[in-house]
């Protein structure tokens, strides 16, 4: 392997995914491979650190066995190791360095820490499909997750600013507590997705918290509200109702995210937009980002669903040319510095 395209690994423990990937390129994706914890957490309702940590130790040297021989290499072969540094549970990000530092020790190769949020952005440069073409830089990037809702003007490859967020609950986590109210389990974006897939949104109305207000920040706990007082109101709703009013709160929560993004896109007078993180694999979402965004003359790219929702290749795409740079450099295993960071907004220096 040439030192211009080196083999990297890639970790990744910032919540409840174990995960590891390896790249051949900064676009070329060989494996990824991911634990998900869901069943573990199901039972609390919630992600429980210190049960995510003791998984992550486990699982995290099988998915990486999995992932080297899912790309047909040895542990030898890496060149060098990208880990995922924040922000997430300083716990389950702890185990993946460590496990990261273990590894790019043992083979005295270089180790860099990564932005989990700069990964999600990253997820949209990989290529997944014959004929993909990769977003246009600069750009505004929305990640959509349970822990974050963000836009950013992404101006160039690690160049990033915040220009709006979630002032109360993340839209992933507005999902997750509408399917705890009825129902439908944790986490419940997708089960949601599915209903509402059924059912009629404008059959009743959702608030539509901040859409005229408050620049380009966000706010869903409104929205989620709305939802349990309907649910009180209507104590006896029928399946195809609730299938309305799971519609119907999706189609309000997309609007407001479909309806901030382009205005920040005008404002900035960039061309292109990107859609990442969790929520980014809904259904809806995709539609109505590629159908307003089409009407408004702005390239959309969502990240593929497979690489909305945790994973180690985006956490790959986002460290692969400092990974690259340092394997060019010839500089070996330095493990000075690279400590876990729990409050990490993109954009600022760690
Ligand atoms: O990016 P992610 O895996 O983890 C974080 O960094 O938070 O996002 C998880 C979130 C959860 O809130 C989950 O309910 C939501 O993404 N999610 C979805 C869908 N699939 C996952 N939300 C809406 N529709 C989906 N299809
Ligand atoms: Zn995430």
């Amino acid at each position: 392997m040439s030192a211009r395209s080196p083999l990297v690994l890639a970790i990744e423990s910032s919540c409840d995914e174990t995960a590891a990937a390896v790249l051949g390129g900064h676009d070329r994706l060989l494996s990824s491979v991911v634990h998900s914890q869901v069943e573990l957490h199901a039972q609390y309702g919630g992600v429980v650190p210190e049960l995510a940590s003791r998984a992550h130790v486990m699982a995290l040297p099988t998915v990486t066995r999995e992932a080297l021989q899912a790309a047909g290499v040895g542990p030898a072969d890496i060149e060098a190791v990208v880990v995922t540094q924040g922000p997430g549970l300083v716990g389950a990000l702890l185990c993946g360095i460590e496990f990261a530092k273990g590894f790019a020790f043992a083979h005295d190769i270089p180790l860099l820490g990564v932005n989990h949020l700069e990964g999600h952005v990253m997820a949209a440069f990989l290529e997944t499909t014959p004929g993909f073409s990769p977003p246009q830089w600069p750009f505004v990037g929305l990640v959509v997750s349970g822990g974050h809702t963000s836009l950013y003007a992404c101006e160039a490859p690690g160049r990033y600013a915040e220009v709006g967020r979630t002032v109360d609950d993340a839209v992933g986590e507005a999902y997750d507590k509408v399917s705890k109210l009825l129902g439908m389990g944790y986490p419940g974006g997708a089960a949601i997705d599915r209903r509402a897939a059924r059912g009629d949104g404008t059959a009743l109305r959702m608030p539509r918290p901040m859409l005229h207000k408050g620049g380009a920040d966000f706010s869903f706990s409104g929205l989620k509200t709305a939802v349990a007082q309907y649910v009180e109101a209507n104590p006896s709703s029928t399946e195809a109702e609730i299938d309305n009013l799971c519609a119907a709160f999706q189609e309000a929560a997309v609007d407001v995210l479909v309806s901030k993004t382009l205005t920040a896109a005008r404002r900035l007078r960039y061309r292109q937009v990107v859609v990442a993180g969790g929520v980014a694999s809904n259904r809806w979402l995709r539609a109505e980002f590629l159908r307003r965004g089409t009407d408004a003359g702005v390239a959309i790219t969502v990240a593929p669903p497979a690489l909305c929702t945790d994973n180690a290749a985006m956490i790959g795409a986002a460290g692969y040319a400092r990974a690259a740079a340092a394997v060019a450099s010839g500089v070996g295993f330095d493990a000075a510095a690279l400590d876990a960071v729990a409050t990490w907004p993109l954009g600022r220096e760690v």
